[in-house]
């Protein structure tokens, strides 16, 4: 089996922090014990290009328990848990493409790797392995069934492809579902994201203005921990509505120009590019804290930040300072990647639960109906969102109400009044 990790000699630890996440993912275990028996994907090639995380080894593995054969490479270079790569060669024998670390040519190898499998469905997050079907390896289109997409920036690419025609299988917009973005985006990017920035610098939130870009569903969870560990926090904004969303849920919203100049961290979730360029470096404070939460590693103009810069030197792991040429310290987390992978561990595993219980569903929804499907960029069907609510729930044990028939007949009728 033909495989690039870091060390086989990790898989022993791998293996234990995989058993330790499946405990949190009650929902991806009843979909493997319910694959194990049935193999809806008995035979189906999938590749797939995901953090390669301990959750995500949960979802591999069920994917595998189905009769899937299955190949991965990284989604970012940095978010690769070595320990995990090991494990899912050693035991699983899967063949995994990544190394955390990676450089660009290695990053892209990779993806290639993993593609010599020849998928019959893709799985992305962040749609490099799309991407790269549609420019590089055209020849793959044709034994596609169709893919999905795990993350709002990949989303977003993907409904460009769509628009501009060029989008050559159906995709299914895991992002979009319930299950995912209200719960993934929002809990799972809040924890982590403050998770990875104290991992890195060991300072203290309490007290600190804290600088969100972007108040999309991961800005406003790494708003509500972030006030939750008593900082003070300032939210910037381009949209009007979720400026006013911000306002109302009780933070303060600035215009970035205002915000560097009382900012002691900052973090960038919006998905756009050079949020945070030159101009707001010279205004920060000497020893600003700066992070990145976005998919790609776009949001900070790291570019700009280096031509206005006397030295640079890493004063502790994922933290790089930089002197500006102003005297001013800027310190920069993990090289402007995604700080809660990079520097943590990701989402927490409850709460991947969801988001990969909405992928393995969705493979097996491609896989039974492929042939209906159009080259469109699909939401998760609404069944499956739902089952995945009341599975999590069942979970926890958390028991809910139901509508009378009466209940059910008044919301569906328009005769009753007043
Ligand atoms: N994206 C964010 N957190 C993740 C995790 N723990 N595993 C895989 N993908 C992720």
């Amino acid at each position: 089996m033909k495989y690039s990790i870091k060390d086989i000699g990790l898989a022993d630890k791998g293996r234990l922090r995989i058993e330790w996440a499946g405990q949190s993912m009650p929902v991806i275990h009843i979909i493997k014990e319910r694959f194990k028996k049935e193999q809806p994907l008995e035979g189906v090639k999938i590749a797939a290009c995901l953090h390669v995380t301990t959750e995500t080894a949960c979802l591999l593995k069920t994917l595998k328990a189905g009769g899937a054969k299955v190949a991965v490479c990284a989604s970012n270079p940095l978010s690769t848990q070595d320990d995990v790569a090991a494990s899912l060669v050693k035991e699983d024998e899967i063949p995994v493409f990544a190394i955390k670390g990676e450089d660009r040519e290695s990053y892209y190898a990779h993806i290639h790797s993993a593609l010599d499998i020849r998928p019959m469905v893709t799985l992305d997050d962040g749609a490099d392995l799309i991407s790269t079907i549609h420019s590089e390896r055209k020849e793959l289109i044709r034994g596609v069934y169709g893919g999905t997409e795990e993350t709002t920036t990949g989303v977003i690419r993907l409904r460009s492809m769509a628009k501009a025609g060029v989008l050559a299988y159906p995709i299914i917009a895991v992002n979009d579902a319930h299950t995912k973005y209200l719960f993934d985006n929002r809990y799972g990017t809040g924890q982590s994201t403050i998770d990875g920035i104290i991992r890195s610098t060991n300072r203290l939130i309490a007290g600190s203005v804290f600088v969100i870009c972007g108040y999309g569903w991961c800005g406003r969870g790494l708003a509500m921990r972030a006030r939750g560990m008593g900082a003070n926090v300032v939210i910037t904004e381009v949209d009007p509505l979720r400026a006013l969303e911000a306002v109302m849920d009780g933070y303060r919203v600035l215009p970035l120009a205002e915000a560097v100049t009382v900012g002691d961290i900052f973090c960038t979730l919006t998905g756009d590019i050079k949020v945070i360029g030159k101009e707001h470096f010279l205004q920060m404070k000497d020893g600003a804290i700066v992070a990145n939460s976005g998919h790609f590693n776009v949001e900070i103009d790291l570019e700009g930040l280096r031509e206005i810069t006397k030295e640079t030197r890493v004063i502790r792991d994922y933290v790089e300072e930089y002197t500006l040429t102003n005297g001013k310290r800027i310190n920069i987390l993990a090289e402007g990647r995604l700080i809660n992978l990079a520097a943590g561990e990701g989402h927490p595993s409850s709460v991947m639960d969801m988001s990969f219980a909405n992928q393995a569903l969705s493979v097996e929804y491609i896989v039974k109906n492929y042939t209906l499907l159009e080259k469109k960029v699909y939401s998760v069907p609404e069944f499956i969102d739902k089952e995945i609510a009341t599975m999590k729930l069942n979970a926890m044990g958390v028991r809910i109400d139901s509508l009378t028939s009466e209940q059910e007949r008044y919301l569906t009728s328009w005769e009753m009044g007043t």
